[in-house]
């Protein structure tokens, strides 16, 4: 596929109808190979999601000094020297936020030099974030380009603990200073006004690390002392409830339709958008819960619905971050207006994922304001029809992808190849289940 490559997804004339399973959870499967890398010892990973980004992860933690061996689909050994040692090349993370903030973090505590770099997306996105609070531990950076972002060289080692209050609920912030803070002196405490994803948290246990958590009004206060090894374990990643959400919103706006995802992870911290549809009236019923890897999961059927506007509660956003553009999209379809609001941190993902979606639901006819935190979305009937820009966004490409199986008219995504960030199998997925999206132009 080519940069310049579109994909179009056409209305579906049947249904969709099946039972699949999610792809890897993206944000556990960066730390089990980042945590693994630092550990001591031979961790073991099943379910790894062979994304594009992982596997920037992957190349990094083998860069860092690990040995990272693939066993067969999804499954995957990092064998650590309990420390990470100054990389021979480039850091390259691509379009990885997640990949690069973490591996910043988890690197700072050793006594190393490594330059970091990314894709053109990853080279505009905010970097002082992670490295103010690293800098007020003792790292140091430099900017090799441009200042806040990458490529930036870092100098680790001789850290402190720090008491870190963030002002944006943000878990890749909070997992950064944690695991610099494995290897400070004294304690490191990051303290959350509000909860975000506890991934980093649950799993450092699981790599037998002290983490103390305690609730504090809306959020946590999180502690661990410096001075910690992590011992290699076993690592089961479930299905990623980012990636569930794309055949399950399908099955939502096309009629007829019934689709279960299996394995699915429900961590409270990522099932914001579920809550939100059931609001809305989705069909969604959750079954076969149990435990794994640490993590709630269980399968989720969705059926078509019809659908109600609803106003999202704004301290639900840390909850389903990553799910508003699909949520936008499954609004279009929905009587009335759909309110999100207190979102602004969407526009520092892989986009500007307000700016992006509101262009392409608008050139497919939806109504949509824009705000600067916030987007309103108005259903009525989805024209379609339109190629939209996707500004190489995964998520921008499958929202739009999902939105056009139940338009009028067609709907192509440019630059669709980012998909394979996150979710490989996409295509053949929604295909499998009777959706019709494919390479030819509408
Ligand atoms: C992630 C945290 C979120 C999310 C990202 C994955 C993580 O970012 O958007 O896709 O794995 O920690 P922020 O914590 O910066 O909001």
């Amino acid at each position: 596929m080519t940069a310049s490559s579109t994909l179009t997804a056409r209305p579906v004339v049947a249904s969709l109808k099946g039972v699949v399973r999610a792809p890897g959870d993206k944000s556990m499967s960066h730390r089990s190979l980042i945590f693994g890398g630092m550990a001591e010892g031979v961790t073991e990973i099943e379910g790894l999601l062979e994304g594009d980004d992982i596997l920037a992860t992957a190349r990094a933690v083998e860069a860092f000094g690990a040995k990272v061996e693939r066993l067969g689909e999804g499954r995957w050994r990092v064998t650590g020297q309990g420390g990470f040692t100054t990389p021979e090349a480039v850091i390259d993370c691509g379009n990885a936020g997640t990949g690069v903030r973490l591996l910043m973090g988890a690197a700072a505590g050793y006594e190393l030099t490594a330059v970091f770099d990314g894709d053109a997306s990853l080279r505009k996105r905010p970097m002082k974030r992670v490295t103010g609070p690293l800098a007020d531990m003792g790292a140091r950076f430099d900017w090799n380009a441009a200042e806040d972002r990458v490529p930036l060289t870092l100098h680790g080692g001789n850290l402190g603990g720090v008491e870190y209050v963030q002002t944006v609920a943000s878990a890749q912030i909070k997992s950064a200073i944690l695991l610099a803070g494995l290897n400070a002196t004294g304690e490191t405490v990051v303290v959350e006004p509000e909860k975000s994803r506890d991934h980093t948290e649950r799993m450092l246990r699981a790599f037998c690390a002290a983490v103390d958590v305690t609730e504090e009004g809306e959020g946590w206060r999180i502690r661990l002392t410096g001075g910690q090894k992590l011992s290699g374990t076993h690592v089961a990643v479930p299905g990623d409830p980012s990636s569930a959400a794309f055949p399950l919103a399908a099955a939502l706006i096309v009629p007829g339709s019934e689709v279960t995802v299996e394995g699915v992870m429900l961590n409270p911290q990522r099932t914001g958008l579920f809550d939100t549809w059931i609001e809305m009236g989705a069909d969604l019923t959750i079954t076969n819960r149990r435990v794994s890897g640490g993590e709630d999961v269980g399968d989720i059927t969705a059926r078509h619905s019809a659908l109600k506007g609803v106003v999202v509660p704004e301290d639900r956003a840390a909850s389903m971050i990553d799910e508003y553009p699909i949520l936008s999209a499954v609004a279009a379809y929905a009587e009335g207006r759909t309110v999100m609001r207190g979102i602004g941190e969407m526009r520092v993902k892989e986009s500007d994922r307000i700016a992006l979606m509101v262009a392409g639901l608008s050139a497919c006819g939806v109504a949509v304001e824009e705000e600067a935190e916030g987007f309103i979305v108005t259903g009525g009937p989805v024209k379609g029809g339109a190629t939209v820009a996707t500004a190489h966004d995964h998520r921008i490409a499958m929202s739009h992808l999902v939105l056009g199986l139940a338009a009028e008219q067609p709907v192509s995504v440019l630059d669709p190849e980012m998909i394979a960030t996150s979710f490989p199998g996409f295509v053949d997925m929604m295909n499998g289940l009777g959706g019709d999206i494919g390479s030819d132009a509408a």
